[in-house]
């Protein structure tokens, strides 16, 4: 038995399943290629991939910032040590209460919209500020999470830059900062280029600009057939950019990426029990423990995600329809996927769910959230926290 099969068995014992196992080592070694490949850039890790207190604390140990979409993240990455100057908000249809909050945490904030632009001159927020654009180019895994293009809420757009440098010249603003997101799961290095080359482009007709944001979106390979992000060749072409840039406009800047699944996704697996198992003229359905309160990506998006047996080894080859323990028919796993047929019993791991797992989990249908575990060295910590602990 392979010897991490061996540790989520032992977690499954102890702790019962469902439950989230994390590994530190996979967390460790993500977080220090990023750093290695892209060594002028800062890195701010979007908490809304997976906000536990534990592994934000390790992830801040790595050199690595925070990136928030909400007061509630803000609370957590600030319980977890990010220093406010290594802190950024992200804006989406905030209120004036979110606003100031935001503000006054001292984080980076990026603004989405002339209205936000228009409140933060207005309460006098800050002479300073940041501009979340929306360039025209979006990219990702689901139509749900490409962020850029006209058919997406986020960002100011292109055309409306005369606007916002209108409102900034009226309330005696400096525009600082730019930053813009394309989307989430990108896996060709190419479309992040073209997307910084644009933003570069852009950033040049802004006197001020001193901080550049590239946003998120680094993926990774759910499926074997799928290839890895190339963070070498990546990193190092930006790096040329934004030399280049720099050396164009005669200022130094200082240049931000805000990945998530990318640090967590890989190190996270849901453990689930196999309960139950039936046929149909159609299916082979398996049944689990778990669902889609839990991990809801292939609910949502349709989402691949490996799965495997760790109890259990072999068995005669079926095409298994994974279904999970909600009142719904879209509560599957997997469908009609070839797989050694699980037994009731079985553990099973449904891998690379680190990312938006259990930070998207509910509790749908009043089953509890599953608890978490941390594989750190030759130990099982329990790690589990309470989001409605953190606020601002
Ligand atoms: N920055 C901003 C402004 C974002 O909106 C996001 C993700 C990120 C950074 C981090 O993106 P990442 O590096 O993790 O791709 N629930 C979906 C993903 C939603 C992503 C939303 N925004 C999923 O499970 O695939």
């Amino acid at each position: 038995m392979k010897n991490i099969d061996i540790r989520l068995l032992a977690a499954a014992k102890k702790f019962g399943t469902p439950l989230y196992v994390y590994d530190r080592t996979v967390l460790e070694a993500r977080c220090k290629q990023l750093r290695q490949d892209f060594p002028h850039i800062d890195f701010h890790y979007a908490v809304k991939a997976n906000s536990n207190p534990t592994l934000l604390g390790l992830i801040r140990k790595e050199g690595i910032g925070a990136e928030a979409v909400s007061l509630g993240e803000l609370a957590v990455a600030k319980a977890a040590g990010f220093k406010r100057s290594a802190t950024s908000f992200t804006c989406s249809n905030v209120t004036e209460k979110e606003l100031r909050a935001a503000a006054r945490s001292g984080a980076r904030v990026h603004l989405d919209s002339l209205g936000q632009l228009e409140m933060w001159g207005k309460f006098g927020l800050g002479r300073d500020v940041s501009l979340r654009l929306n360039q025209g180019i979006g990219a990702g895994h689901h139509e749900h999470v490409i962020t850029g293009g006209p058919s997406s809420k986020f960002g100011i757009s292109l055309r409306d830059i005369p606007a916002a440098l209108r409102i900034a010249k009226r309330h005696k603003l400096r525009i600082v900062g730019l930053q813009q997101h394309i989307g989430s799961n990108v896996l060709d290095a190419g479309i992040f280029l073209k997307a910084a080359k644009v933003l570069l482009g852009t950033a040049e007709k802004f006197e001020y600009v001193t901080h550049i944001d590239f946003g998120g979106g680094l993926g990774i390979p759910y499926h074997t057939t799928e290839n890895k992000l190339d963070t070498r060749r990546l990193g190092r072409e930006l790096a040329a950019l934004m030399k280049a840039f720099e050396k164009k406009c005669g200022r130094t800047v200082s240049f931000a990426m805000e990945p998530g699944r990318f640090l967590v996704a890989e190190a996270g697996t849901l453990l689930v029990s196999v309960v139950d198992a039936k046929s149909t003229e159609k299916r082979t359905f398996v049944g689990v423990n778990s669902g889609f309160n839990h991990l809801i990506r292939p609910a949502m998006y349709d989402s691949y995600h490996p799965i495997r047996g760790v109890s259990r080894k072999g068995g005669k080859s079926a095409h298994v329809t994974l279904a999970g323990n909600v009142c719904e028919s879209g509560d599957v796993f997997a469908v009609d996927r070839p797989m050694p047929l699980p037994q009731i019993g079985d553990v099973l791991a449904i891998e690379n769910a680190g990312a938006y797992g259990f930070s998207m989990s509910s509790l749908y249908n009043l089953r509890k959230q599953p608890r978490e575990v941390l594989i750190d060295g030759s130990r099982l910590k329990d790690i589990s926290f309470s989001p409605a602990r953190y606020s601002l």
